[in-house]
């Protein structure tokens, strides 16, 4: 063998080598096994949204199906999802305007396979929520990417799942006029924010709740009139609240508003603070009023004065007013059920928190 042979050779053996690392990265699950997708159908989802930290350790793995992790990527999480059968997802997020040209669109999927593939996950959640008017060049380039990236996806990736985040009903909400027959069709399923629906008040500027039981299954209604399959929509709940400062607060719990407007709407949630569950149910001890009831909207609710004496109303979601949502998941067939976000409740070891906690979980499923 001549020199310079042997010298190719040797350069051919270094490519195969540096080119085999560049298509297996190493898995960092002690049983390599757990690197493998979650490829089977589940056939009731609960979907987690994480954001970041540890508590995700004290999730109710017995339900839990998707973890779409919004926070920093832990190959822990992953493992430790995987060893439970559950799939663990990208965020995607990207700029409508970048990607109406077709060729950044294709660049923008194959960037999210490849991290995917990276991190041993198990699809992708689109979670774009910019405003989109019918008929622009971003309506249609919306479509094209949910129908790109879940072929991408699924093709690449056996057994992935792309799903698509939507606002609680598809009569442009927050002027997010999408093609949603087009989307749903072309994705896993839509996952509902069955929540910020104070985002555009049209009406009288007071508080109200996150998410009202009518407000809420009438979004269901919508979506499922378009067309959409049942089994396309998994229902989100919230696991936080909205802290309201009243500019005035009558004695039959009317807070009046600050009005902050929003896309169009004169008046918003967005003059509110969110608040986690964890963080109310610490709070409500101590407030004016405890929990009330609010029977129209089927949300409870709770009153409290600040340092300087004004007074908030704050509005959220607990076992009772999410098992009722959630029992017309049951009802309409729906393929599951979710929550913004897994990280909110107190995972700590106090006895009243733990219980509280379990509660919350148990509301996803409530027996009939
Ligand atoms: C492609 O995307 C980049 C950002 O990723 C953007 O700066 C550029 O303007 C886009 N090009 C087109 C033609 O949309
Ligand atoms: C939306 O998508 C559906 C299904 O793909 C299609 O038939 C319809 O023409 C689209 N609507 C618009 C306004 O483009
Ligand atoms: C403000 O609250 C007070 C005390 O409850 C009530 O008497 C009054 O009618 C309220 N004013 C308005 C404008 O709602
Ligand atoms: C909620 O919907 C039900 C059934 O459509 C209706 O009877 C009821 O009056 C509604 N309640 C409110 C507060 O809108």
């Amino acid at each position: 063998m001549s020199g310079g042979m042997r010298c190719r050779l040797l350069w051919l053996a270094l490519q195969l080598l540096s080119c085999g690392s560049r298509l297996a990265p190493s898995c960092p699950c002690q049983d390599p096994a757990l690197c493998e997708p979650i490829a089977g159908p589940r056939d009731f989802e609960v979907y987690v949204f994480d954001v970041g930290g540890q508590n995700w350790k004290s999730y109710d793995w017995s339900q839990v199906t998707t973890v779409a992790v919004f926070g920093k990527y832990d190959p822990e999480l992953m493992c430790y999802a995987h060893s439970k059968g559950s799939r663990v997802v990208l965020k995607g997020d990207v700029l409508l305007k970048n990607i109406v040209d077709p060729k950044n669109r294709t660049d923008w999927i194959t960037q999210q396979l490849d991290l995917a593939k990276k991190q041993f996950m198990d699809g992708i959640n689109l979670d774009i929520e910019q405003p989109v008017i019918k008929g622009t060049p971003e309506y249609y380039a919306l479509t094209a990417l949910v129908e790109e990236t879940a072929e991408a996806f699924h093709r690449e990736i056996q057994g992935s799942q792309v799903t698509f985040d939507v606002a609680w009903s598809p009569k442009c909400v927050d002027i997010r006029c999408y093609n949603y027959t087009a989307i749903a069709n072309a994705c896993d399923f839509l996952f509902v924010m069955s929540y910020d629906e104070q985002s555009q008040i049209w009406t009288e500027c007071v508080a109200g709740a996150n998410a009202p039981y009518n407000q809420t299954l009438a979004g269901y209604d919508d979506y499922i009139s378009r067309n959409i399959d049942p089994k396309k929509l998994v229902m989100g709940v919230p696991w936080y609240g909205y802290d309201y400062k009243c500019l005035n607060l009558s004695e039959d719990h009317v807070c009046i508003l600050h009005k902050v407007p929003f896309r169009g709407a004169p008046c918003s949630d967005a003059v509110g603070l969110q608040v986690s569950y964890r963080v109310m149910m610490k709070q409500i001890k101590s407030s004016m009023s405890g929990r009330l009831w609010e029977d129209q909207q089927k949300a409870p609710f709770y009153e409290y004065k600040d340092a300087e004496g004004i007074a908030h109303q704050v509005w959220y979601d607990d076992p009772k007013s999410i098992s009722l949502k959630a029992e017309y998941v049951q009802k309409l067939g729906l393929r599951g059920i979710g929550m913004w976000n897994g990280n909110l409740l107190d995972y700590s070891d106090d006895p009243e928190a733990k219980q509280q906690t379990e509660a919350m979980w148990k509301a996803l499923r409530p027996s009939p």
